[in-house]
């Protein structure tokens, strides 16, 4: 993890400890739940260590995994070598370039847990509608807007400080700004929310 990067969003720092599967034993599940289907193109923006790349990858026709640390970008091609998992490409770089580190069009983009940090949001979704094909969808869970201190996992106050998580009405304000509309929102238990929405054919 190297949080000084130039551009790194703030709080969306790759957990260390092993409270990240005991929140997300069903990652599968939340890629269905947000509408992502066997077949498509995907772009796992932001992807971490690769927790949700590898599942996408077992659905998706192909994937990108795309992060500005490029030492979890090798975990994560470590974690899906291990699986016999091949159609995935890993990208290093900031996520408001999206076109330029990705120039072939997308069915789905999913961003898990760092849309929360991300300075310059209209930016960022704007990149994302460039790297979708018309009539693609962008996923963004996020932590719901409780007090961190409620949102215990293995007995620990988890997740973004309080005053960085956003409510699904902000989320929605924010990226239909950038020029994309609202398909619909989904509850992912226990703390989180999926909003999705979709890049207008024009
Ligand atoms: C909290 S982790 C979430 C990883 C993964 N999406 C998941 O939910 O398991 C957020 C990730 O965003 C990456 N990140 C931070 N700023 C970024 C930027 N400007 N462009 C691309 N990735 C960035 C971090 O390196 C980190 O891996």
């Amino acid at each position: 993890m190297n949080t000084t990067l130039p551009g790194f969003f703030q709080g969306t720092e790759m957990p260390t400890a092993g409270w990240w599967e005991a929140l997300w034993p069903d990652p599968v599940g939340v890629l269905t739940a947000v509408g992502m289907k066997p077949g498509m193109t995907v772009m796992d923006l932001c992807s971490g260590d690769g927790w949700f790349t590898l599942q996408i990858a077992k659905l998706a026709r192909h994937v990108v995994a795309i992060d500005i640390d490029a030492n979890l970008l090798d975990v994560a091609r470590h974690r899906l070598a291990e699986s016999g998992v091949t159609n995935c490409d890993f990208v290093a770089g900031n996520a408001y370039e999206l076109t330029r580190l990705w120039p072939r069009p997308v069915d789905f983009v999913f961003l898990a847990n760092a849309f929360h940090g991300v300075p310059d949001r209209e930016r960022l979704v704007r990149s994302v509608h460039d790297a979708l094909a018309p009539a693609g969808l962008f996923a963004v869970v996020n932590w719901h807007q409780r007090p961190r201190e409620e949102t215990t996992i293995l007995g620990e106050p988890r997740g973004p400080r309080t005053e960085l998580r956003m409510s699904p009405g902000q989320t929605i304000q924010a990226v239909e700004a950038g020029g994309l509309k609202l398909a619909r929102v989904v509850e992912v238990p226990p703390y989180h929310y999926g909003a999705v929405f979709e890049r207008l054919t024009s």
